[in-house]
């Protein structure tokens, strides 16, 4: 690309930029500009390395619980990124000799990562180096990395050394019983690794092509074999390396070691430029299913892709056993756990769009069942309660205690034990990916089985309250998780009174349609008429706290009496307020986390009240939110969309829309918050363009923001692509 073309809308719109370098934001960069193609994640950090950086390189699926460690990890791998440059023997880094320029480009439409930079050593040579990055979208156990080093001052001395580096793995726990280096004459260099309580083995192996002198092996350390290239330039000549790693895991293969040389040797036969060209035509149909167009804010479309991005490189495509965690393949955070924020945030934009890939998220929650038979099974109930936070066992494996702050007591975590709406969230996805897709062997063999097994566990777990005749559910924490162990959440009784009723609704469908499949899977799960009569029953008793004139919920029991704050004062604020205000105190407290009531409805529409009812729920809740989650402005933004506030609306998408990008919860270096990310789709389509199911068909009822001229998307509905452009009124 020319510098005259930076500032086109074209590349505008579709790039992810820094000039000049901001060492002060290199974790947040690091983050942003991560690229993945549903296999591995690796963040943007520096070839030849950084102070003070994360480098990660994440692949779905390899946890390991390091002895020190009270849960699993997403284990890092060896890095694979690793390249060093000597121009007249002085290394190449930017902070020595002078960067005298600087651009670091994340191309969202192809996914490719490049970082231009002039330098010039302390002999007076000055050269122009560039990177280019891509994690094939075609070829997905294969990273291709070309740097080209070109001479603009001087004839320089150029040795380029390409390397894996598993000796300076990022901080934290020691996840590796065995970690080794090894080469192939100059043809491979590889890293093999066992992890030291899962058994997971990984190799990540690398061959080399250089232009110019011959490749030798040096390794740069213990665990870091490298192949150098040795040369020398004349002013205006240029020279190119090209390195091609392979990755794989004993997840995908029997031998890593063995399938990451095939893989090698197939992608050198490629070669770079057609490698690229294939990752190139396979994002181009990726950005045909998935962009959405918007005229009239490039501001918002920026986002939108960098969001859509962000939620399609994590996704994986080839692989039904994994999921995409809190903070995608993009750092530590959350280590790598999957929380709701996949069925409720992520999986709508890919049920839509890639609904393939739907269908693989949805899977793991079917392969993973048995871990949340056993969860509902240790805590006295029936059926399936998901975890909370989930790897690949699929037990749950929520941590139990928490430090936040060095010098002040440590904090149970009860999300693992009470954040129960989960189950109905996966039941709750699971229903609108078949709704939207009409997939109907996967629902009928796989999807049923998990809406009906999980109606069973809250069969188990509702509480009837013999003085009052009404079902409760005691010791629940809602979306807002600032207030823990409720007692009638009006967001979980409310979802768990769906869920029952869709449950009933797909057995009577079940039966209708797949009489032996019905009988069969009924009875495997218990499921009798005495189940379906209990069902009932909750449905017609559970207690929803409610004002049945005004139709306000009350959050939980006894919100209403909550020590209220006039958040609107407590501005600019960076931190929770439950940081601020301390976890014990803030039980007491009447402002909330994230969209809860709001919450409920975005995902029940109409069925939370008529609109009036939910307006004035709005206006209640609204201003107690203090958005202490990432999960919250775009859900904010979906229903404010709906109600028909045009301010609160275009301002709750804005701020989802720049989490990431401004970085405005100051914690992107842990990873993208990829729910916000899925979440800011879900703000455009179901808020803005109002698209909803509607029986067997779907309908619009557009409400964008007054300014766009329009959006353009795409859209699966029962097996066919719909294209629709919404212009603003
Ligand atoms: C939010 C949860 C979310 C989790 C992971 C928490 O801060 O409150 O709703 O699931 O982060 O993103």
């Amino acid at each position: 690309m020319t510098s005259t073309s930076y500032f086109s809308p074209e590349v505008r719109t579709w790039t992810v930029s820094e000039a000049p370098f901001h060492p002060g934001k290199q974790y947040h960069t690091e983050t942003i500009t991560t690229i993945g193609n549903g296999y591995m994640g690796l963040r943007g950090s520096f070839e030849e390395g950084y102070p003070n950086e994360i480098v990660s390189t994440l692949i779905h699926g390899v946890y390991n619980q390091a002895p020190e460690e009270i849960v699993p990890d997403l284990v890092n791998l060896p890095n694979p990124l690793a390249i060093q440059i000597m121009v007249d023997g002085e290394q190449f880094h930017m902070q020595k000799g002078s960067v005298l320029g600087f651009r670091r480009a994340l191309d969202l439409k192809t996914a490719l990562l490049t970082r231009g930079i002039l330098w010039r050593n302390s002999k007076g040579s000055i050269v122009q180096i560039t990177f280019e990055r891509f994690a094939s979208l075609e070829h997905e156990h294969v990273l291709a990395q070309r740097v080209t080093v070109r001479a603009l001052w001087g004839d320089p001395e150029i040795e380029i050394a390409a390397a894996i580096d598993a000796d300076r793995l990022s901080a934290g726990a020691n996840h590796w019983q065995v970690l080794e280096k090894g080469h192939d004459g100059t043809a491979s260099i590889h890293c093999t690794g066992t992890t030291n309580q899962s058994n997971y083995q990984i190799a990540v192996a690398a061959t080399v092509q250089c232009d110019h002198g011959e490749l030798v092996y040096e390794p740069l350390d213990n665990l870091t074999p490298a192949l150098r290239a040795k040369f020398s330039l004349k002013q205006d000549q240029g020279a190119s390396l090209v390195k091609l790693t392979a990755i794989h895991s004993n997840r995908d293969t029997a031998d890593p070691l063995v399938a990451a040389k095939n893989t090698l040797n197939t992608a050198s036969k490629i070669g770079y430029d057609e490698l690229y060209n294939g990752h190139q035509a396979e994002w181009a149909k990726y950005w045909y299913d998935s962009d959405i167009e918007i005229d009239g804010d490039e501001i918002a479309q920026r986002a939108l892709r960098f969001c859509l991005y962000h939620v399609l490189i994590a996704a994986p495509r080839h692989d039904d056993r994994v999921s995409i965690g809190a903070k995608t393949l993009s750092g530590p955070g959350y280590k790598g756990h999957v929380f709701w924020d996949t069925e409720l945030f992520m999986l709508p934009p890919l049920t839509l769009t890639q609904p393939k890939i739907a269908k693989n998220l949805l899977m793991y929650r079917y392969h993973n069942l048995q871990g949340a038979r056993n969860k509902a099974q240790e805590a006295g109930y029936e059926g399936a309660m998901f975890p909370w936070e989930s790897t690949d066992t699929g037990e749950e494996t929520t941590p139990r205690w928490t430090s936040p702050y060095p010098d002040t007591p440590r904090i149970r975590i009860w999300t693992g034990d009470n954040e129960q709406h989960i189950s109905t969230d996966i039941a709750y996805a699971t229903l609108q990916y078949w709704h939207w897709s009409g997939d109907e062997d996967f629902f009928v063999n796989c999807g049923a089985e998990i809406v009906l097994d999980t109606a069973v566990f809250w069969g188990s777990r509702v509480e009837y309250n013999r003085t009052l005749d009404r079902y409760e559910l005691s010791q629940q924490i809602g979306p807002d998780e600032y207030h823990e162990n409720v007692d009638n959440s009006a967001f979980t009784n409310s979802m768990v009174r769906w869920h029952l009723r869709q449950a009933l609704q797909l057995v009577d469908w079940l039966k209708q349609t797949h009489p032996q499949k019905a009988e069969a899977l009924l009875a495997r799960l218990k499921i009798d008429a005495a189940r379906l009569e209990l069902w009932q029953r909750v449905i017609d008793k559970m207690y929803i706290p409610r004002d049945p004139q005004t139709g306000l919920y009350e959050q939980f029991d006894g919100f209403f009496k909550l020590h209220k704050v006039d958040l609107t004062h407590w501005t600019p604020k960076v931190h929770n307020m439950d940081a601020i205000m301390g976890h014990e105190p803030t039980q007491e407290m009447g402002f909330i986390k994230q969209a809860d009531i709001v919450m409920l409805m975005a995902l029940l529409g109409e069925d939370a009240g008529t609109l009036e009812q939910r307006q004035r729920n709005w206006d209640y809740y609204y201003p107690l939110c203090d958005h202490g989650s990432s999960l919250s402005p775009s859900t904010h933004a979906w229903v404010a969309a709906r109600l028909g506030l045009d301010d609160e609306a275009y301002y709750m998408f804005m701020y989802a829309a720049n989490i990431d990008l401004e970085d405005l919860k100051g914690n992107v270096r842990d990873g993208i918050h990829a729910a916000a990310s899925g979440g800011l789709w879900e703000a455009a389509v179901w808020g803005f363009a109002g698209l909803t199911l509607d029986g067997d068909n779907y309908k619009f009822d557009p409400n964008l923001p007054k300014h766009w001229k329009s959006m353009k998307f795409r859209f699966w509905h029962k097996g066919k692509q719909h294209t629709v452009t919404l212009t603003a009124e």
